[in-house]
């Protein structure tokens, strides 16, 4: 049988990267992707909803069938509560921090910020969804852990990922030493190591972007679009645009083939759709660990002050290269590789 290494025994191992470290992210990160499996056979499941019990209906053991969201949300904060290593959960799904109070989760020294189910609505139709999650050491020695724990910049996440729940499901994670890959396997139920040490490519030929919004986007958004849609050979433009709609998908594709995702400000949204705190952060960090850049348009996502739970941010992630360009059509540059003439053509 050919060798192969489960995300628990690459867990273990990776723990001698931090000789001081006692196992509790280990464990942290075992509960979560315990809490991913669950999630899996659920969302694996969805469309038989119709033939168990719709959402509002009650099951066969008299439980209420739940939306998936909200399913997924309880499974990772159930996970993380008997795990013992997290003392409060940030959530999308939650308006307010989640103490876990038991006696031993209580005391514990890490906060995780999650977006359980990334991507929601293309759950009815069978498209990829997600889980996002960031991990940070709460600051405070004693009492009980606080908001202001929670609201750390994204530089000081200890570890973050992701799931997809795609053709294969698979847990993408970083420690702030690169990015590891696993894909599940259905067949003894562990994720094992797939995707080593990923690296995303410097460039690529991939722009993801509700283009749907254009009317509403910023002039450097509408300018870099045009750039990507020109005839250029040597850039091997025109670029393909490929939109999931689940933040999660986009990215993880882009992280394979090369790309950028952007979600930027759009008149409905002044500050972006997407969430600081358990979306972009997360994103960021993995995606910086792997070679790859992610700001607001101008500055770095990860320095950026986390003053709200719910805070919302404009982002552009992917590869460095694109995400640079794009960069330097919002600050309203002139290019010296984009020749004048095409530019006028594409508008
Ligand atoms: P969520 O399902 O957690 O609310 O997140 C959906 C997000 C993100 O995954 C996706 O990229 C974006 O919303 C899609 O938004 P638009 O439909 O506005 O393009
Ligand atoms: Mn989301
Ligand atoms: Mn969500």
């Amino acid at each position: 049988m050919k060798n192969f290494m489960t995300l628990g025994q690459f867990i273990i191992e990776k723990q001698a990267d931090f000789p001081y470290a006692k196992g509790e992210l280990s464990r942290l990160l075992r509960d979560i992707g315990i809490a991913a499996k669950i999630v899996n056979r659920e969302v694996n499941k969805a469309g038989l909803m119709d033939i168990l019990g719709n959402a509002g209906s009650t099951n066969i053991q008299g439980e209420s069938q739940q939306k998936l969201d909200v399913y997924a949300n309880e499974q990772f904060i159930s996970a993380l509560k008997s795990g013992g290593e997290c003392c409060i959960v940030a959530s999308e799904e939650n308006e307010d921090i989640i103490r876990l109070d038991t006696d031993v989760s209580k005391n514990a020294n890490y906060i995780v910020a999650i977006d359980p189910l990334d991507g929601s609505s293309n759950i009815d139709v069978n498209v990829p969804v997600g889980t996002i999650f960031s991990i940070y050491r709460r600051r405070s020695i004693d009492g009980p852990a606080t908001i202001d724990d929670v609201l750390q910049n994204g530089t000081a996440q200890v570890a973050a990922g992701y799931v997809i729940y795609g053709s294969s499901t698979m847990l993408v994670y970083t420690t702030g030493k690169g990015v590891n890959g696993f894909t599940l396997d259905p067949s003894i139920g562990e994720f094992c190591l797939s995707h080593p040490n990923m690296q995303m490519p410097e460039s690529g030929l991939i722009y993801s972007i509700n283009e749907g919004n254009y009317v509403h986007f910023p002039q450097g958004v509408k300018r870099y679009i045009k750039y990507c849609q020109v005839e250029d050979k040597a850039t091997s433009r025109p670029y393909s645009s490929r939109y999931i709609g689940s933040m999660v998908a986009d990215i993880h594709r882009n992280l394979i083939k090369g790309g950028i995702f952007i979600y930027p400000v759009t008149a409905s949204a002044p500050n972006g759709k997407l969430r600081l705190v358990y979306e972009c952060n997360p994103m960021a960090f993995l995606i910086e660990q792997a070679g790859g850049r992610a700001t607001n348009g101008a500055s770095r996502i990860l320095d950026i002050d986390v003053t709200e739970l719910h805070q919302r941010s404009p982002i552009f992630i992917g590869s460095e290269q694109m995400v640079r360009k794009a960069e330097s059509f919002m600050a309203g540059e002139l290019l010296p590789d984009v020749k004048e003439h095409e530019m006028a053509n594409a508008f």
